[in-house]
């Protein structure tokens, strides 16, 4: 996957000439200190990650630990004090005025936790906005705008103004005027955090959902770990201007770096955050419908286990066989194909461990990860399924 955006050892002073403070900083002088020394606010503190292309990055920490201003350095809203940050590999900090006003205007979107919508004017009108500005003509700019209003579920309504809308309705006019440049980037500063919990969640699944089809470079910002976890590829937590963890959901959740990032993490449900392909694996035994019931039953005996799963040369899953049947078939002279059950529970990887807390508590076998072309790709035991729950 190709990388989309570089960030560089960015950091963000506010206030007056900033030297003295990058000097404590190289030095390892705390935010706090720093202010109290010099007057200068941190915004943000010698960060460093990429943002590979179609991917949702996640920023997430508490309020005031620097999310805004970083995030407003990628479309240099806040001019970066020191650092590099590359946008498909140029370095966007050396742009001119004019290719800085293309940037803005053609690559990146910002969404707003205020929506942020010109109250004088219908949807149709705050969402063909930015096209306007761009010079793009009428017909073009309603058509566009009509199509992104249809993306984010909004038919229907274009020619309400924002008062006359919901909180929801009303992010989602943020949403397709973000859209509505077709921008590669969309930078999200918790656009979801005024909504109501129903709300958010709805917009939440909803944002996935256009992700899916629209496969933007997303970068977007919340306090909320749950939000952070449902949403991102990938999620870095900030504490004190610091990246203090970057890593998938599952990786921060195994394997928190800090007292700091545990304690973040702890009230997080792990059966929503996991799902079968995280927790599944390589079965220990298989057998292969070709080799027949002597090898099936040697696989099973040689790893003290009383089922085995059945696969053809092309790993397609043909059934399960049980020690019992595969010896009383043997002495009748069956074959491995007679004997073979379909009583077992499938999953595809993608399915979130709570939902297959039923089958895992129903299940005499482990329960098959199924991938394209009923291929096994893995197992899961139900003891993983049930002591995910704790
Ligand atoms: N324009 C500004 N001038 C001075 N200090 C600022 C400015 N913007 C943000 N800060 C300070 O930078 C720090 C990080 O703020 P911010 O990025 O808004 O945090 P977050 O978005 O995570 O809540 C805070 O200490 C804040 O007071
Ligand atoms: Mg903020």
């Amino acid at each position: 996957m190709s990388e989309k955006v570089k960030v560089k050892n960015l950091s963000k002073v506010f206030g007056g000439n900033p030297k003295p403070a990058l000097r404590l900083l190289a030095e390892g002088v705390s935010k706090d200190e720093i202010l109290e020394k010099t007057g200068l606010t941190v915004g943000v503190n010698n960060v460093s990650f990429s943002v590979d292309e179609a991917e949702t990055f996640v920023i997430m920490g508490l309020s005031g630990s620097g999310k805004s201003t970083l995030i407003r350095c990628l479309n240099l809203l806040n001019k970066p004090t020191q650092g590099e940050i590359y946008v498909d590999g140029e370095n966007i900090l050396e742009y001119s005025k004019d290719q800085l006003r293309q940037f803005r205007q053609q690559k990146v979107a910002m969404v707003f936790q205020h929506f942020g919508l010109l109250t004088h004017r219908t949807v149709l009108n705050n969402v063909e906005y930015g096209l306007e500005v761009r010079g793009v003509s009428k017909n073009e700019r309603l058509e566009a705008a009509k199509k992104v209003i249809e993306t984010v579920g909004l038919k229907g309504w274009e020619m309400k103004y924002p008062n006359e809308l919901s909180g929801g309705m009303q992010q989602r006019v943020g949403l397709a005027r973000a859209l509505a440049n077709d921008p590669d980037i969309l930078l999200m500063d918790e656009p979801f955090s005024a909504l109501d919990p129903l709300i958010r969640r709805e917009m939440q699944l909803e944002l996935l959902e256009i992700q899916s089809r629209l496969k933007k470079t997303i970068i977007f910002i919340t306090h909320d770990v749950n939000e952070a976890f449902k949403i991102g590829d990938r999620v870095a937590v900030m504490k004190d201007a610091v990246i203090e963890q970057i890593g998938t959901p599952e990786e921060i959740l195994e394997n928190p770096k800090s007292e700091y990032i545990r304690n973040f993490v702890q009230d997080i449900d792990r059966s929503k955050v996991l799902q079968a392909e995280n927790v599944m694996v390589r079965p220990t035994a298989l057998a292969s419908v070709n080799a027949g019931l002597k090898v099936a039953i040697n696989e099973m005996r040689d790893n003290g286990i009383s089922s085995v799963y059945v696969v053809d040369r092309d790993r397609r899953l043909q059934g399960i066989v049980t020690i019992d049947d595969a010896i009383k078939a043997l002495k009748e002279k069956q074959s491995l194909k007679d004997i073979l059950r379909q009583d077992y529970f499938t999953t595809e990887p993608e399915t979130y461990i709570q939902d297959l807390i039923a089958k895992a508590t129903d299940s005499k076998y482990p329960i098959a990860v199924i991938g394209e072309e009923n291929r096994l790709l893995g197992i899961i035991v139900r003891t993983t399924v049930l002591s995910a729950l704790v």
